[in-house]
């Protein structure tokens, strides 16, 4: 009988900012209240957000006698003497399969710019998620138009690449999904350009757009504790929960059902 192999949800843009990090936290919560065993792998070790966010809630918890659930974490830096990387791209892959027979779904937080640990973080991928943020600045990334016609932009040619990999390899198709997060509550021209240009490259470059994650200041308010939006009001979190609060848990939901509809 054929082992049933965790799910690898890559998190990737080639820009930094984007909120990579703060997703791959919120997914992985999203899945540990699903009842998944979870492991998430911080390609971005130098940075470390993903990893700092962890300890900042084992510490939480500790300190306040909670118990709330803990993906596994693995930190990645990448080795500065170039003849070691293919070594190091051997071991990682081990780590990764050893992870896979340990829990249902591996999440990586991949860095804002090109390195092999970011490339190995898209090669792993079953599921790529590319977080955005709701300008035509941050479009470029994945297209730009030269007044005649659409380009595609460096992170779209990667992912190009990315795809011909898993082709050759003969994996299933990537699963792409692209998010704006950090989108305005505002109604603005921008923002109807953006969403209606976003829709429009997705049939050229092949992914899905999931609906959008807005700007919030809870989103950034609950690093030092190690918590998501998710773990307010439960298991002894007895803060209030404003509108906002509220619509922030809904819509991180929304996404992870978008990303994970079988959960
Ligand atoms: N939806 C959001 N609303 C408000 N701030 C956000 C949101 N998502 C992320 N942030 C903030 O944006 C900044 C970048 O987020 P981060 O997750 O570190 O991005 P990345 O990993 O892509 O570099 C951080 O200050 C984070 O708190
Ligand atoms: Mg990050």
């Amino acid at each position: 009988m054929s082992e049933k192999k965790a799910h690898i949800i890559t998190i990737g843009n080639e820009k930094g900012g984007t909120g990579k990090s703060t997703l791959a936290m919120h997914l992985a919560t999203f899945l540990l209240n699903e009842g998944m065993r979870v492991a998430i792998i911080d390609t971005d070790g130098r940075q470390g957000t993903v990893s700092k966010y962890i300890e900042n809630r084992l510490k939480f918890l500790k300190e306040n006698h909670l118990a709330l659930k803990m993906p596994q974490l693995v930190t990645v830096t990448p080795r500065d003497d170039y003849t070691e990387i293919t070594n190091h791209i051997s071991e990682i892959d081990l780590m990764v399969e050893e992870l896979c027979r340990q829990n249902d779904a591996i999440i990586i937080d991949t860095p804002g710019a090109k390195n092999y640990l970011f490339e190995t973080a898209h090669q792993l991928a079953d599921t790529l998620i590319t977080p955005i943020g709701d300008s035509l600045i941050d479009l470029n990334v994945l297209s730009y138009s030269d007044n005649t016609r659409y380009k595609a932009g460096h992170y779209a040619q990667f992912i190009w690449d990315i795809k011909k990999y898993r082709a050759q390899k003969g994996k299933l198709p990537l699963n792409w999904i692209v998010v704006g997060n950090r989108v305005s509550a505002l109604n603005s021209r921008n923002k109807t350009l953006f969403f209606e240009q976003l829709k429009h490259i997705s049939g050229i470059y092949g992914f899905r757009v999931a609906d959008g994650i807005k700007e919030r200041v809870i989103y950034k308010e609950l690093f030092w504790q190690g918590l998501t939006v998710l773990d307010l009001n439960t298991a002894g979190l007895k803060n209030r929960l404003s509108l906002s609060h509220l619509a922030a848990k809904q819509e991180i939901r929304a996404l992870a059902e978008f990303i994970c509809p079988q959960s």
